[in-house]
């Protein structure tokens, strides 16, 4: 199927009480491997590319690849700027073809992070493009902060309120208790946080640094309003992890793909306990 944007495949999770997987894919294995596991499991998909993996990979290969990949299937495939930082990256990937855009203002002020994610929604919206923005912060294990920095960072739930009005977005990145490239899972979210918003804003909720949170907490988020599920740390875990089996069992091998076929099969695996675990199965 052509690409598809996130906006009503949120929206329709958000109403029913699951929630959108949503990978980040940095090379052609990952991509297969993500959009193989959801057309199994008939689960609508979002793919997202950083700004790092942009970098890695070259824009157009991104969207070429995934455009491919998505046509050979016959579930919704979205192509997602997860953490865009700044307003021409989002451009770049708009024009390139992108079908949901990230403004990440997280590290701004609360003014500036409202002018540029509501300069975004304005020109977004003008080509039927959702967007989604954050509020508080979501930090990164290796910032080393504690648990009361993390409650500090944490979305404020009045001010969410103003801030969706303000911008217009589509969906919100909320801090609620998770960090990003956690390796293990132990991270609890602050669900009365989470009940606070989703009773200031109607709107679909996104949760960043999965990776790290606690499956009871995952499935008890989704009751809340929580529509989209980012998920990396745990596919690079994979991906590696992938590569070591393969090599153990072929050392001598010289041909990567004999290789790089044990950390699809392993990515593979993760994407679909993922969307059953989000309830996403099935849904198309
Ligand atoms: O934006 C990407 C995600 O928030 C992924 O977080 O690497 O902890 O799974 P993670
Ligand atoms: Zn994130």
């Amino acid at each position: 199927m052509p690409l598809t944007t996130s906006k009503n495949i949120l929206i329709r999770a958000y109403k029913e009480g699951w929630a959108v997987g949503a990978f980040n894919a940095n090379n052609l294995e990952y991509v297969q491997a993500i959009i193989e596991a959801c057309a199994e499991e008939k689960a609508p998909v979002i793919l997202q590319a950083s700004q790092g993996a942009i970098k890695y990979a070259g824009l157009h290969n991104i969207v070429d690849m995934i455009k491919n990949v998505a046509d050979s299937v016959s579930i919704p495939v979205v192509l997602h700027l997860d953490h865009g930082t700044d307003f021409k990256q989002n451009v770049e990937c708009l024009k390139a073809g992108f079908t949901s855009l990230m403004f990440d203002g997280s590290l701004l002020s609360y003014q500036d992070n409202v002018r540029i994610s509501k300069s975004l929604v304005d020109m977004a919206h003008a080509v039927g493009i959702p967007v989604e923005a954050e509020l508080g912060r979501v930090g990164g294990s290796e910032e080393g902060i504690d648990e009361k920095e993390i409650e500090m960072l944490m979305t404020n739930p009045e001010e969410a309120e103003q801030f969706v009005k303000e911008t217009g977005i589509d969906s919100l990145a909320v801090a609620v208790g998770s960090i990003h490239r956690l390796l293990k899972q132990e991270a609890k979210l602050d669900l009365p946080r989470i009940k606070k918003i989703r009773e200031k804003i109607d709107l679909p909720l996104v949760l960043h640094g999965s990776s790290g949170v606690l499956d009871e907490y995952i499935v008890e988020g989704i009751k809340l309003g929580i529509a989209k599920i980012n998920v990396a740390t745990e596919l690079n875990k994979a991906f590696v992890q992938g590569m070591k089996v393969g090599l153990n069992k072929f050392p001598e091998e010289v041909d990567p793909r004999k290789i790089l076929k044990f950390s699809k099969d392993l990515v593979k695996e993760v994407v679909k306990n993922k969307v059953r675990l989000f309830g996403a199965s099935n849904r198309v």
